[in-house]
């Protein structure tokens, strides 16, 4: 067996403790590439037209604080544009909130399975991740994670819906759930799939965020914007908190042509096109989870672009191993994701990745 050979500087124990954050993998085979929650739709016209035309700018920063796009964020949820923060992806956000209030001695809450980066978030500052496993139906426990709220945490992170599960926190629980949480604690709602929602209970970032001085709304252009590849998320919240974010986080890292593709998004003709395509996605992942259900899978209520299949005993509608899952995807040539212990993620894909997932896992339950 081939070992790792040690390093030649000093590597901090618990970072080298750490294993780094794993990417959806490239499909070697021509097949679906169902890993990632990504947007299988391409770039709208519009969008390549924007970043051909910034690409011509490349050799310039782009503007100080983006404020064109912040002001337009901004309006989008009836605040002023001092409580926008960017970055090169929501993930960076997520990043800095917790290095900004949780060092050394000190936790932030999740829900676990969720957000896979999430256990990683506390490490350069040296905070302890303080996991709280989902309810049997793949929801927050938000009465056990406000339990779990001591003299030492500093962040609780509420992931609606819930990657890799799939339901999204109501608007009625969070609530119950903000009224027990200390006001000088954060709170951080990572709605980065909000757009795929349609549940009418479901919490909603712009409702709510004028009530908490301590919540942050963090959402993502990666997802619904499909544009994962460029890197840009924002968060929304109080501008003090923002700007200690801010503080820890790394320089000039949203490219000019991230900002430019994000504003043409946001701009009616796009913003109808993306609606339209939300909408096909989101009839696509409610056919595909009632087609597994079918099958006797227990899929939990899915309200972002991917579906989730659990581990667990047959009669109780799960599969026997998630990973004996993801490899009869691989083998057929889908890559999906795997949690060991707890089930598959599938994301949602072309229309024709319905019927190939639906033909895998019909197979894959026929042999085990
Ligand atoms: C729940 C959640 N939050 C945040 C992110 C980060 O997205 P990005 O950094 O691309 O904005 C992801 C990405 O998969 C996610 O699933």
């Amino acid at each position: 067996m081939s070992e790792t050979p040690a390093p030649p500087v000093r590597i901090r124990p618990e970072v080298a403790a750490t294993p780094a954050y794993r990417q959806g993998q490239t499909p070697t085979k021509p097949g679906f590439k169902l890993s990632s929650n990504e947007n299988p739709f391409p770039p709208l016209p519009a969008v390549l037209d924007a970043i051909a035309r910034r690409s011509a700018e490349t050799n310039r920063y782009a503007a100080a604080g983006m404020p064109e796009l912040r002001a337009e964020l901004a309006g989008r949820f009836g605040v002023g544009p001092e409580r926008v923060h960017l970055a090169a992806g929501s993930v960076a956000i997520l990043y800095q909130l917790v290095q900004a209030v949780a060092g050394p001695g000190e936790e932030y809450v999740f829900a676990w399975p969720s957000f896979e980066a999430y256990p990683g978030l506390g490490l350069a500052s040296g905070a302890t991740p303080v996991p709280i496993p989902l309810t049997g139906d793949a929801r927050h426990d938000l009465d056990a994670m406000a339990d779990a709220i001591g003299d030492r945490t500093r962040a609780v992170l509420v992931c609606s819906p819930n990657n890799p599960t799939g339901p999204a926190v109501r608007r009625e629980e969070f609530d119950r759930f903000m009224a027990r949480v200390p006001a000088d604690v954060l709170v951080v709602l990572d709605e980065a799939y909000r757009e795929f929602v349609t549940d009418p209970d479901a919490v909603r970032g712009e409702d709510v965020l004028g009530a908490h001085p301590n919540l942050v709304v963090l959402r993502t252009f990666s997802k619904a914007y499909g544009l994962a590849a460029l890197r840009i998320g924002y968060g929304v919240g109080d501008p003090s908190i923002l700007s200690a974010a801010a503080s820890v986080g790394i320089p000039l890292s949203v490219t000019g042509i991230a900002e430019s593709a994000a504003l043409v998004s946001l701009e009616p003709e796009a913003r109808a096109a993306n609606d339209e395509r939300i909408a096909r996605l989101a009839a696509r992942r409610d056919a595909l989870a009632d087609e597994l259900r079918g099958l006797g899978l227990a899929v939990p209520d899915a309200q972002g672009n991917f579906v989730w299949v659990p581990e667990g005993p047959a009669d109780r509608g799960g599969v026997a191993s998630a990973a004996g899952l993801a490899a009869a995807f691989a083998e057929a040539g889908t890559l999906v994701r795997p949690f060991a212990g707890h089930g598959v993620r599938i994301s949602v894909g072309e229309p024709e990745s319905v019927d190939e997932v639906v033909r895998v896992v019909r197979g894959h339950l026929a042999r085990v």
